[in-house]
């Protein structure tokens, strides 16, 4: 064993930017070899020859949109059996649902649910059949907890997220598989620019760093915490607009703050 901790391959979606970058980078340090997996492979490749002095570190390039992309990765956890495996990517689309096509939010499922629970429950299967403890650890998000208008679809999928994870952690804690949720506040990475449809470019002052966000996460790995929300701010935030501040003004706070990050556009009408 290489490392004070036992994990000795990690599988990180989303590992091209951001949150998921950042954690190859801590993981790799912490001297676990890697499957690293997004669409962009140039990103990949650097991150690949970044860590490939500490570790092993394989890229597998998918959509997680793609079943049949999806189907390969599953394949691969199934040829490695990865004892930690990340589902980090993830996107929100911000503004009124109905301004969007319907089909954008449900192809924003298929990341964020459909294979965040594919990827759980294959890899949690490939664990117990191979006779193998691990973590699978799914990053949420603080939006899961509250009522989120102009994020209504994200915020949702963040809900089946937290919901999902605690209930199958107790279904396959015995067999020494943990699973956890991470629900981080807003993080500095490429989020509000893709959420925005490339509209919202500043980054914002009260954004958490990446690099506290995955020592948050590593940590709560450490600790098998089932649920973490954080910073504090987000704690507190989250306790008061959900036990003492009246539904309506979360309503209107949340909305606010995603208004002012997205231009206002009309309905989409539907067209035969
Ligand atoms: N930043 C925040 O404020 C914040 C707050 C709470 C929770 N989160 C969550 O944290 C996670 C990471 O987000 P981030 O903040 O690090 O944003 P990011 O920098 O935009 O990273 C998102 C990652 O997801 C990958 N991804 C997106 N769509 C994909 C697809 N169809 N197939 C495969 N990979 C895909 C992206 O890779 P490619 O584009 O190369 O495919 C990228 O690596 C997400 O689950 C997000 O919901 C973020």
């Amino acid at each position: 064993m290489k490392n004070k901790h036992d994990f000795s391959l990690a599988l990180v979606t989303g590992a091209s930017s951001g949150i998921g970058m950042q954690l190859c980078h801590l993981l790799a340090e912490e001297g676990i070899d890697l499957i690293i997996t997004a669409r962009r492979t140039e990103n990949l490749q650097s991150l690949a020859e970044e860590l490939g002095d500490k570790v092993n570190v394989e890229i597998v390039t998918a959509d997680l949109a793609n079943h049949h992309q999806r189907k390969e990765l599953i394949e691969k956890m199934y040829e490695r059996v990865p004892d930690l495996v990340v589902n980090n990517a993830g996107y929100g689309i911000y503004g009124e649902a109905l301004t969007h096509e319907t089909q954008k939010s449900m192809d924003m499922l298929e990341v964020d649910v459909a294979a965040v629970l594919e990827i759980s429950l294959e890899g949690a299967r490939a664990l117990i059949s191979s006779e193998r403890e691990g973590v699978i650890m799914n990053i949420s998000s603080s939006a899961a907890f509250q009522i989120f208008p102009y994020f209504a679809v994200y915020a949702a999928s963040k809900a089946f997220v937290n919901n999902f994870s605690e209930s199958f952690d107790e279904e396959v804690k015995h067999y020494g598989v943990r699973v956890l949720a991470a629900c981080p506040g807003m993080v500095a990475t490429e989020f509000p620019f893709v959420a925005s449809g490339g509209a919202h470019r500043e980054g914002n002052p009260l954004a958490m760093s990446v690099g506290f966000a995955a020592s948050e996460i590593w940590r709560q790995i450490l600790k098998r915490k089932p649920v973490h929300a954080f910073d504090w701010k987000y704690r507190i935030a989250t306790f008061l607009s959900r036990y003492l501040i009246p539904k309506k003004i979360t309503a209107m706070v949340m909305r606010k703050t995603i208004e002012s990050r997205h231009p206002k556009k009309t309905i989409i009408k539907r067209t035969k």
